[in-house]
């Protein structure tokens, strides 16, 4: 085998130690930087890194069989929605049994990610040190970064009470008696408004518009197990489940929550078994958006007020690099274009890991993207033309943007079972492009780049 070139790998969490087992079982060398003590990133409760949203009652919302990776099943005694300190488990179990944790760098963070001239990147690392490599993989995570209301509500500087995001949300403890406002429609919201109610004196879930509330279950079974095949059109695969949630749920404005103004599939989906029975037993009342904030009071945009001692912004995160200059590489917006959501069109020894928002977990497809790199990096896979790259990319987000409401949230959408799809039918192309190129190593070891320039 030639020398292959080598890669840091930032961020340990699932999409790291996925991309990570990828490369070490195909012999390219690398090492993995995570800035916490352990791996599991979002899924380790109090994370020492401060990055983890995760609150201490979170279960999963895509079901153990559709998160797991695919050649190393969740034990079959966790339930269908395990709590994440069985997902941080498995996670840990995962590097133990594939055996590469001794190539993760612990409590090592990056600080700096540069191109150098001649295409190697160099890392600065927060002890001040400096590492080369060719190439950079970066799954460094997307929702750790709270994205609050820009610009704040007219009065948010004078408001008396608590103004937090969910991101730093443990749980209902300080919310005991109190009058909770919840803001937003994503599964942060539906969250910690059911646990909120569970407590509080009054809880008032506001939204600037509705959503489908999609049940973990139906007829028994986790609904995302449900198997509509991505063969079928997905305009009929949108009328069976629009007939499904339909013919169970029915209208939202009879549980009192808006009426979405889009229909299923074209908002990053809202799970919960909870939020309609709050609604039925008036433990969270809706509230269209907030319009300002008073004092102790709330006012929404349709100029009813609310006494208030705690605001929840359930507004989302923001995709961010802290490493990369930001005139090379940021996504502003949320929006960062990539090839199948992994390659950089003009840089050929980048990738991202688990940058997208699927309908169904982001494991198996950050799984399926680490292989693919690593298939590259080896010379087993070619890309297409830049051309080529771009038309595909414009196609994708055409498509998307047309599809998806317009939101900050809805800028790297994929449907699961179709992606994996489009990802093995690409993969198998590109191996006959490498072919035809007789397998020579896109990505040049920093050796053979160094004997060229001599
Ligand atoms: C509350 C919540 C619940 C969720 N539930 C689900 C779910 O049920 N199913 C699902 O599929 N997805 C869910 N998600 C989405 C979540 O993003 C993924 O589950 C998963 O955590 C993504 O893994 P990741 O490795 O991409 O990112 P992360 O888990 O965020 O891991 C990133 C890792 O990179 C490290 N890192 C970051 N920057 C640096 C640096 N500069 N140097 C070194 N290391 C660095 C971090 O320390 C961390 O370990 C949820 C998200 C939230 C917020
Ligand atoms: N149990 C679980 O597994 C679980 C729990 C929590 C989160 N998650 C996951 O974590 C990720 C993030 O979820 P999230 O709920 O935190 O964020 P999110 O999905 O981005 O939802 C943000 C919500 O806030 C609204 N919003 C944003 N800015 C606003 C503003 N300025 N004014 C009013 N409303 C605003 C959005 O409305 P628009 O749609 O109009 O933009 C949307 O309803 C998702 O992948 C989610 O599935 C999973």
């Amino acid at each position: 085998m030639p020398t292959l070139p080598t890669v840091a790998v930032i961020g340990a969490g699932s999409s790291g130690i996925a991309a990570a087992k990828a490369l070490h079982e195909r012999g390219v060398p690398f090492t993995c930087f995570e800035a916490s003590d352990c791996v599991g990133g979002n899924w380790v409760f109090g994370n020492k890194n401060g990055m983890s949203a995760a609150y201490r009652q979170l279960f999963i919302n895509t079901s153990r069989d559709r998160m797991e990776y695919s050649d190393y099943p969740m034990p079959k005694s966790y339930p269908d929605f395990p709590h994440h300190t069985q997902i941080a488990a498995y996670f840990d179990a995962y590097v133990e049994h594939f055996g590469f944790r001794d190539r993760i760098r612990f409590e090592t963070k990056v600080q700096r990610a540069a191109r150098m001239q001649g295409g190697g990147w160099e890392l600065t690392l927060d002890d001040g040190s400096v590492e080369r490599f060719d190439a950079l993989l970066v799954a460094n995570g997307h929702h750790w970064d709270p994205r609050w209301p820009e610009p704040a509500f007219p009065g948010a500087d004078t408001f008396e009470g608590v103004q937090m995001h969910s991101h730093s949300y443990v749980d209902n403890e300080d919310m005991r008696g109190k009058n909770v406002v919840v803001l937003g429609m994503g599964n942060s919201a539906m969250d910690i408004a059911v646990e909120a109610s569970q407590v509080a004196s009054n809880v008032y879930l506001a939204a600037r518009r509705g959503v489908h509330i999609i049940p973990k279950y139906l007829w028994g079974r986790p609904l995302d197990q449900l198997g509509l095949s991505p063969r079928i059109p997905w305009a009929i695969r949108r009328k069976i489940l629009e007939l499904i949630i339909g013919s169970t749920t029915g209208s939202l404005s009879r549980y009192g929550l808006p009426e979405p103004d889009h229909r299923i599939g074209s908002a990053h989906p809202t799970i919960s078994d909870e939020i309609l029975s709050c609604m039925t037993h008036g433990t969270i009342t809706a509230k269209p958006n907030i319009a300002s904030l008073e004092g102790s009071s709330v006012r929404f945009a349709d100029g009813s007020v609310v006494e208030a001692d705690v605001v929840v912004y359930c507004t989302g995160y923001k995709v961010s690099f802290p490493f990369f200059d930001p005139s090379f590489i940021s996504a502003p917006g949320n929006d960062l274009p990539l090839f199948r959501r992994v390659f950089h069109p003009r840089v050929p020894n980048l990738f991202f890991i688990g940058l997208l928002q699927p309908l169904g977990a982001i494991m198996p497809l950050a799984e399926a993207q680490g292989e693919w790199v690593g298939e590259y990096l080896r010379g087993r896979y070619a890309l297409p033309p830049e051309r080529e790259m771009r038309r595909d990319m414009d196609r994708e987000r055409r498509r998307m943007f047309k599809r998806y409401v317009a939101s900050p949230r809805h800028t790297m959408q994929v449907d699961y079972d179709d992606y994996l799809l489009e990802l093995s039918r690409e993969r198998a192309r590109g191996h006959e492009r490498a072919r035809e190129r007789g397998f020579t190593l896109p990505v040049a070891p920093r050796e053979t780049r160094a004997r060229e320039a001599a």
